[in-house]
C-alpha cells in the first residue's frame, strides 16, 4: 500500500487566556489528568499523517518546557506574537519553503476527533487551496443595535441561520498560499481572525468540511466541564 502523505501542523499557543480568568494561560489548565495543550498535541501526534507539530509559545512561557511532551521528537517550538495571526505566521516561517500543505490548530481545542482530522486532510491537492472544519449554526441568530458589555442590548433584526457556520480549527491550506495571505493581510493592516479569513482576503475559495460540534475552543470557565465530558466520551470509544 502506498504510504499516506505527511503534513506539518502549527499549533498557536501564545495566548494568555484573558476570558478564562485563570491563574495561568488556559492551555495549561488540567482536564482529565492532563493539561489542555497535552490533549491537543497528543491528538495531532496520534494521526499517521502528521509528521511534526510546531508549537508557538508566548515569549514569557515557562510552562511548556516542564511538560513531558515537550521532549517528543516530533515537537518543535517557536516564539509567537501579539495577535493570533502573528503567532501562526511565526509557526509557518519555521517550516521549510518546500512544505506543501499545512494544518493550523488551536492549542485550546483538545477534543478534536480523529475522523474529522482525516476528512479535512482529504482536501490536499484536490484543485483548491484548502479549507476548514466547521459546524452549522443551531441557535436563532440575533443582530443587536451595537454590542455593549454590561448594558441592555436591543435586537436590530434576526439573521437568517441559513448558510451560517461556526468556523473551527484545524484549518488546512496550501502552505505558500497561506503564508502569502497572512503576510499581505498584515502589510495592509487587514484584520484577520482565522487563517480562512486571510485566504478569503486573497479572493480564494475556502472549503467548509462539516465537523463535530464537540470540537470546542475552551474559552470561558464553563467550557472546562464540557471538554472533560467530550474527552471521556471519546476515550470510552
Ligand atoms: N494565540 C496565539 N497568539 C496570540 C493569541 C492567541 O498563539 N497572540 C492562540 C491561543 O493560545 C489559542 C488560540 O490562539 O490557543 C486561539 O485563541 P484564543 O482562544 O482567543 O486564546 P487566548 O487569546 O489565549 O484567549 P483570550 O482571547 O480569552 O485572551
Ligand atoms: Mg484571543
Amino acid at each position: 500500500m502506498p504510504s499516506l502523505p505527511q503534513y506539518s501542523a502549527v499549533v498557536p499557543a501564545a495566548g494568555i487566556g484573558k476570558r478564562m480568568q485563570a491563574e495561568c494561560p488556559k492551555q495549561y489548565l488540567q482536564i482529565a489528568g492532563k493539561t489542555i495543550i497535552e490533549h491537543t498535541l497528543t491528538n495531532l501526534l496520534a494521526h499517521e499523517q502528521i509528521k511534526q507539530v510546531v508549537v508557538v509559545l508566548n515569549a514569557n512561557d515557562m510552562s511548556f518546557a516542564q511538560l513531558p511532551i515537550a521532549n517528543h521528537t516530533n515537537i518543535k517550538t517557536v516564539m509567537g506574537g501579539q495577535e493570533r495571526s502573528d503567532s501562526v505566521l511565526a509557526g509557518l516561517n519555521y517550516l521549510s519553503e518546500d512544505e506543501d500543505w499545512v494544518l493550523v490548530h488551536d492549542a485550546a481545542r483538545p477534543c478534536l476527533a480523529k475522523s474529522d482530522l482525516t476528512a479535512l486532510l482529504q482536501l490536499a491537492n484536490q484543485g483548491n487551496v484548502g479549507g476548514i472544519l466547521a459546524s452549522p449554526v443551531r441557535d436563532t441568530m440575533k443582530r443587536s443595535v451595537g454590542l455593549k458589555t454590561n448594558q441592555q442590548n436591543v435586537v436590530k433584526y434576526t439573521e437568517s441561520r441559513e448558510n451560517l457556520w461556526h468556523a473551527l480549527t484545524p484549518q488546512f491550506f496550501n502552505c505558500g498560499t497561506l503564508r502569502k495571505a497572512l503576510t499581505e493581510a498584515r502589510n495592509k493592516n487587514v484584520e484577520i481572525t482565522d487563517e480562512a479569513s486571510a485566504i478569503e482576503y486573497l479572493g480564494e475559495k475556502v472549503i467548509l468540511v462539516a465537523g463535530q460540534a464537540s470540537n470546542i475552543k475552551i474559552t470561558q470557565p464553563e467550557d472546562l466541564l464540557l471538554a472533560e465530558f467530550y474527552l471521556a466520551q471519546q476515550q470510552a470509544k
